[in-house]
């Protein structure tokens, strides 16, 4: 075995020994051709960029149009993250809680030993030193991914603050979270590769007792990428559970008033349901001076800073945003960020060498190349793009990016907001009026697996959007929540909020997207003890003439019908909630089912259908 990448071996780089024992133990058991340790220099992305070209991993895109930017189509059967073969490998099944998949360590490490065994023949094993989090800050931590894919080193690139300054940095003796990666595509001698190597066989493993990633078989998003949900969320949550902290699936947005005060929000939603549009929002007309200001867009990581306040950092230095969707209307921020050095994943190669995605502004081209890369037109009955095509781009491109992004200190969260798709029976907004009441609202939020507009639409319970990331027993998560508000002098605010609640023709009612700001700014008013709330048999919400309506028609009538409740609605809820509640069993904390049976109590003191002006 040899090591490329100029002279540079492992120990040129790092005198870390049980980082260098590491890699070479793994290097023995996956058997690469050769090893290359990333520095995460500019020349290096471009180098790595230029190979793949070469072997038809990338496609560049027209430099007129979108210069420094590449196209990848992944393997048709390797396009997301698959729950179903993602694992949580704690002593015992308990401890991973009926949420999440379990099997016994010894066993899965018995089974992954088999894959991984050779799995990287033929192949070159790339060390990725990454930090989530600001390099050295007391919040971030660092990991090293072991990946025999270059589209994964580099993708980090982009995502992480990646490369030597974090070896330097982890130094000597710094501690690392092991994160093992492999398309689980070994190449005989000889044989040609594809473009996008991947095995059928799939898993996504977490140790939480050593606190090891081994992922196989995908080369997709959170699958592959190990700093994201693996690492940040799953193996955080973990961390944070045994330190004092909170890992999120959340955004971080700052408003800033006319008066230059910044007011800083975390807003949970589950994947699909809008983070990235919400973090990165504009102001609509009648917002003169107020700007919205980007932290993160998917992952937040929140401690107790020395003032007793929670601080929040955004672990990532990049967004892996849902393309299709993404225009000049929904989402301009995004757009402008997208205009040059990204990486585009399951998209449509337009005939003059630009992207297309459905829903981008303008008409579909006439001709384009599908993300599977056969001829498209708009009457070919189906989508040019895959539903989950996603951008790969660096955060400082975002026109709304925050410096505060970099500070070690993070920024100080002063509300909370959770948010699911739900068509029905929940209202735009509201408020609890207690930590406890708070972290319940969290906990029971649903939303539907799918847009669609039927009244049968499946609610799936995804308690903080964390359902398929929380690294341990989700009963025994949320009396951490519990406990980490009930230590705070003044715990944030919490919200719920609904952008997607349909009339009965199965029309949104509220326009969402810029008009979200209207929302948020009555959530920051809140905080700030501005405004009197409505009581609501779900919680505080606005008074009509506490929004700011200015430039949308948006009538007080068509209001109160979005803030309605249907008390046989209600008490549905409260009763899948109990059934959802009892899984949980002895670990479910009091104060959860003690806020249950009050809001049980509110719904059944409250008329058939309540409505503010009734
Ligand atoms: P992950 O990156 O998967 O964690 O997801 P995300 O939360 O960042 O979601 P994403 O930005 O991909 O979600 C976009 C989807 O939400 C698109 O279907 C948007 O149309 C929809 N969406 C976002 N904001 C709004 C809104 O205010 N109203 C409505 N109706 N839809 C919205
Ligand atoms: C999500 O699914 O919530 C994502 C995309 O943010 S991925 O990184 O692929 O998990
Ligand atoms: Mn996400």
């Amino acid at each position: 075995m040899t090591s490329s990448g100029g002279t540079m071996s492992g120990t040129d780089r790092t005198s870390n020994k049980v980082l260098l024992a590491w890699v070479e133990d793994y290097a023995a058991l996956t058997k690469p051709k050769d090893i290359y340790w990333c520095d995460g220099s500019e020349d290096e992305y471009q180098r790595l960029c230029a190979e793949m070209v070469d072997a038809g991993t990338l496609i560049p895109l027209n430099p007129d149009k979108r210069p420094g930017s590449f196209l990848a189509r992944s393997h048709p059967k390797d396009v997301a993250r698959v729950e179903g073969r993602t694992y949580i490998c704690s002593d015992s099944p308990e401890e991973a809680g009926p949420t999440n998949n379990w099997m016994a360590p010894d066993e899965m490490r018995g089974t992954l030993d088999g894959l991984f065994d050779g799995c990287m023949a033929g192949r070159t094993l790339y060390v990725v030193p990454f930090s989530m989090g600001p390099l050295g800050s007391p919040i971030a931590h660092i990991g090293v991914e072991l990946t025999d894919s270059p589209y994964v080193a580099v993708s980090m690139k982009v995502m992480t603050r990646m490369g030597q300054k974090v070896l330097d940095t982890l130094g000597d003796d710094g501690v690392f979270v092991p994160c093992l990666h492999s398309v689980g595509a070994p190449l005989a001698a000889g044989e040609a590769d594809s473009a996008w190597p991947c095995n059928e066989t799939k898993y996504i493993v977490h140790f939480p007792q050593d606190r090891s990633i081994w992922s196989f078989g995908s080369g997709y998003g959170g699958n592959a990428l190990l700093g994201k949900k693996c690492l940040a969320l799953r193996i955080a949550s973990m961390m944070a559970h045994d330190e004092g902290w909170l890992a999120e699936h959340m955004l971080i947005l700052g408003l800033e008033s006319p008066e230059a005060e910044t007011t800083y929000v975390a807003a949970a939603f589950p994947s699909a349901c809008g983070k990235t549009n919400l973090a990165m929002m504009v102001p609509p007309a009648g917002f003169d001076g107020w700007k919205v200001k980007t932290v993160g867009d998917d992952i937040a990581w929140i401690k107790k800073g020395p003032d007793g306040d929670l601080r929040a950092i955004n672990p990532e230095a990049g967004y892996f945003g849902v393309a299709p969707g993404t225009s000049m209307q929904s989402n301009p921020n995004a757009m402008k960020s997208l205009v040059k050095d990204c990486i585009f994943t399951n998209v449509a190669l337009t005939d003059d060498g630009d992207v297309w995605w459905e829903g981008m502004d303008g008409d579909p081209p006439a001709h384009a190349i599908d993300w599977q890369g056969n001829d498209w037109t708009p009457d070919a009955g189906r989508l040019a793009s895959h539903p989950n095509a996603r951008f790969t781009v660096s955060a400082k491109q975002c026109p709304s990016f925050d410096p505060a992004w970099d500070d070690p200190n993070g920024v100080p969260i002063s509300a909370f907001i959770f948010g699911g798709r739900l068509s029905e029976t929940f209202p735009l907004v509201y408020g609890a009026d207690s930590w406890e009441h708070g972290v319940y609202m969290a906990a029971t939020m649903g939303s539907e697996a799918t847009a669609a507009a039927d009244d049968q639409a499946a609610i799936r319970r995804d308690p903080m959007a964390m359902l398929p990331f929380c690294g341990y027993n989700m009963a025994d998560y949320w009396s951490h929540w519990l406990e980490l508000g009930q230590s705070l002098k003044a715990p944030p605010k919490v919200f719920r909020v609904n952008w997607f609640r349909k009339d009965a023709a199965g029309k949104f009612i509220w326009p969402g997207f810029g008009d979200n700001m209207r929302v948020i700014k009555w959530i920051v008013d809140r905080v700030h003890g501005q405004v009197e709330a409505v009581d609501h048999p779900l919680g505080q919400t606005p008074h009509y003439n506490d929004l700011t309506w200015t430039g949308l028609d948006f009538s007080e009538a068509a209001f109160n019908e979005l803030m309605s409740l249907k008390k046989a609605a209600g008490l549905v809820e409260v009763e899948e909630q109990a059934e959802y509640f009892s899984r949980f069993g002895g670990r479910l904390p009091a104060e959860l089912a003690n806020e249950r049976k009050r809001q049980a109590e509110r719904f059944m003191a409250s008329p058939d259908v309540w409505r503010a002006d009734a």
